[in-house]
């Protein structure tokens, strides 16, 4: 099978590479990415003579439009994705996250390939902390930032193309990914750098916010799962039952650092900041039978805290760069 990675230089779309590689041998596999700041070009670097990587912007038709027509399955992981930069400058949101999935999806329309598309739980919007309810392929959206919005819209692009022109598509929406390879803007990786690089952990608000974590292995088996045994034009809901707030997961990191469970600190919170997500992934345990490995999310915690431990030449040389743009917004308040 000739599949297309978009964004594969990055977290989930690298490890979603290199778990091919590993789980299904016979994988041809071709990653497009703009290697924006969010791409790492050391990720791939060990697999180069096993993958075709090209450098373009899933907006350029003329990029896209040739490698779509030589493969038989597109898996689109590329977008801006992170919300503290949607609420500095939306713009380039909008561009890749909208206009990008709009080039990819009228590329997948001509050749008639099969395309799965990766969004998150975000375009549900947010649940109260006492809500006993979870998110279901059912919920409504209602996202809240530009980030979510912006990803809300390119889910209904994808349902619109499938509807109007019987495009091939599947559309998978995940809860908050953990594990090697994520950018160190991001809660964990920032964390987990910050107490190695002896700066204290930043929390934002109260730090009771939830969020529910999944590995990033269990989450690219779960996309096999449903590219494999989805059925064409559904959506489907990936999470692992991880809820934790933000708040234990800091002092989990300081404790598995031999740190103060309480040497961190709070500062000023995101705006618009999404209370709880929760994901209900009945319908891909029992519909495909997919099931999380990682469920004790400590141990996982504790193997990601070694990874970044051990791989500090990988984080490194953008550590200091992504403290120096949150310190312009966040104001530490203990
Ligand atoms: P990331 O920011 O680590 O990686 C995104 C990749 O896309 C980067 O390599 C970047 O260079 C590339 N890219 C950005 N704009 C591009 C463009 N115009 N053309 C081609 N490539 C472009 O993001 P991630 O965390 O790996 O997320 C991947 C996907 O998974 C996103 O669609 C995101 O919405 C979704 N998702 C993420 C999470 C999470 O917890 N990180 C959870 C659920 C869903
Ligand atoms: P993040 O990793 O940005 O993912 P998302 O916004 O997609 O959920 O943030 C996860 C949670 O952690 C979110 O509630 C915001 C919070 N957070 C902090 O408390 N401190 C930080 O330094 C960061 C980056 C996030």
């Amino acid at each position: 099978m000739r599949v297309l990675v978009t964004g594969g230089a990055g977290f989930i779309g690298a490890n979603f590479v290199l778990r091919t590689l590993e789980t299904r041998p016979d994988a041809q596999i071709t990653v497009l990415d703009k290697f924006t700041y969010a791409a790492n070009p050391h990720t791939l670097e060990p697999v180069a003579g096993r993958v075709t990587v090209v450098r373009g912007d899933i907006g350029d038709a003329a990029v896209v439009d040739p490698l779509v027509a030589e493969s038989d399955l597109v898996v689109n992981f590329a977008a801006e994705s992170h919300n503290d930069n949607s609420l500095r400058d939306p713009s380039s949101f909008v561009t890749t996250n909208l206009v990008g999935t709009y080039t990819l999806l009228e590329s997948v329309r001509r050749h008639d390939t099969r395309l799965h598309h990766i969004s998150t739980d975000e375009v549900y919007g947010d649940l109260a902390l006492d809500d006993p309810a979870r998110f279901t392929e059912e919920t409504a959206y209602n996202p809240s930032s530009p980030y979510s919005s912006t990803k809300a819209g390119s889910d209904l692009l994808v349902r619109a193309w499938v509807r109007s022109f019987g495009v091939r598509a599947t559309i998978s929406n995940c809860s908050n990914n953990y594990g090697p390879y994520q950018h160190v803007e991001k809660l964990i990786p920032r964390q987990i750098t910050n107490v190695l690089t002896g700066i204290r952990p930043k929390v934002y608000g109260d730090g009771r916010n939830v969020r529910d974590w999944i590995h990033v292995d269990d989450h690219n088996d779960a996309v096999w799962t449903i590219i494999e045994r989805g059925e064409l034009g559904e959506t489907y809901l990936i999470g692992a039952d991880g809820e934790v707030d933000n708040r234990t997961v800091v002092e989990t990191i300081l404790r598995q650092l031999g740190q103060p469970a309480d040497a961190f600190d709070f500062v000023t919170d995101r705006p618009g900041h999404d209370r709880r997500y929760a994901i209900d992934s009945t319908r891909l345990r029992t519909e495909l039978g997919w099931s999380p490995r990682y469920t004790d999310f400590d141990a996982g915690l504790a193997a990601t805290v070694d990874w970044y431990r051990n791989h500090r030449d990988w984080w490194e040389p953008v550590k200091a760069g992504v403290e120096a743009s949150y310190a312009t917004t966040q104001r530490v308040l203990n």
